[in-house]
């Protein structure tokens, strides 16, 4: 079993210091960033545009990965995908025609991903399973870092593998929201490919540590399975 990607989100950095941000997530050893986009519609609060993220494309090389929590999303997709995204996942519950949007961000030579809140299951978005790159299960209601992981939600890991290995697809499964040490062990039994992590990352004294820390709270799990 590899280890999971562990992409940190930057959501949880200090927004006046955004540079130090990038760099800390680049000194860690992680390859993805990962850029929450709320608009104050889809989710309660506003955090920021294509523009940050075109800005921060300029001076990184790492993987970026784009969570639009924003309504009507093919409305907004031409900007990010000129801001130099690398994945651009947009909610289901925001977006009528999900198909022909995962199909304009492909054409674009992006990734695509789509994203279910809590209470979405995951037989909303079946159909879109062969086209996607990415599947991005909620773990918390979308909005906030720092909330407490929802349990309920673990279980679509489980459907969207059983879906990925019958029909023989590739998307990779990312979880966001309440990921910390202590509850990777639970999360790492349903083995999802991404853990996106923010106030446990930034929040961590030493970030090559933490995320040390992580893999073998991550293996250790895993090895009791196989
Ligand atoms: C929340 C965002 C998450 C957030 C996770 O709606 O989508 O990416 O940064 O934060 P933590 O890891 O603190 O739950
Ligand atoms: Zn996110």
């Amino acid at each position: 079993m590899k280890d999971p990607i562990i992409a940190p989100s930057i959501l949880s950095a200090d927004f006046y210091d955004v540079r130090t941000a990038v760099q800390t997530i680049e000194s860690s050893g992680c390859s993805w960033l990962h850029l929450d986009v709320m608009d104050g519609q889809f989710v309660p609060p506003i955090t920021f545009g294509s523009k940050m993220v075109a800005d921060i494309r300029k001076k990184t090389s790492l993987f970026m990965d784009v969570h639009l929590m924003i309504t009507e999303p093919e409305r907004h997709i031409h900007s990010f995908v000129e801001s130099g995204a690398d994945a651009i996942t947009f909610h289901s519950e925001a977006c009528i025609h999900s198909h022909r949007l995962v199909q304009g961000i492909r054409h674009a030579g992006i990734k695509a991903g789509v994203s279910i809140v809590p209470s979405t299951p995951v037989s909303a978005i079946v159909h879109l399973l062969e086209f996607v790159d990415q599947v991005l299960v909620m773990t918390v209601n979308p909005g906030y870092g720092g909330q407490k992981l929802l349990p309920f939600c673990l279980g679509k890991i489980d459907e969207l593998r059983e879906i990925r290995a019958r029909n023989g697809l590739n998307f990779l499964i990312a979880i966001d929201g309440g990921i910390n040490l202590s509850t990777i062990p639970e999360i790492a039994v349903h083995k999802p490919d991404v853990l996106i992590m923010g106030s446990a990352f930034f929040n961590a004294q030493d970030t090559k540590l933490f995320v040390a820390n992580a893999f073998d709270a991550w293996r250790h799990t895993v090895a009791k399975f196989e």
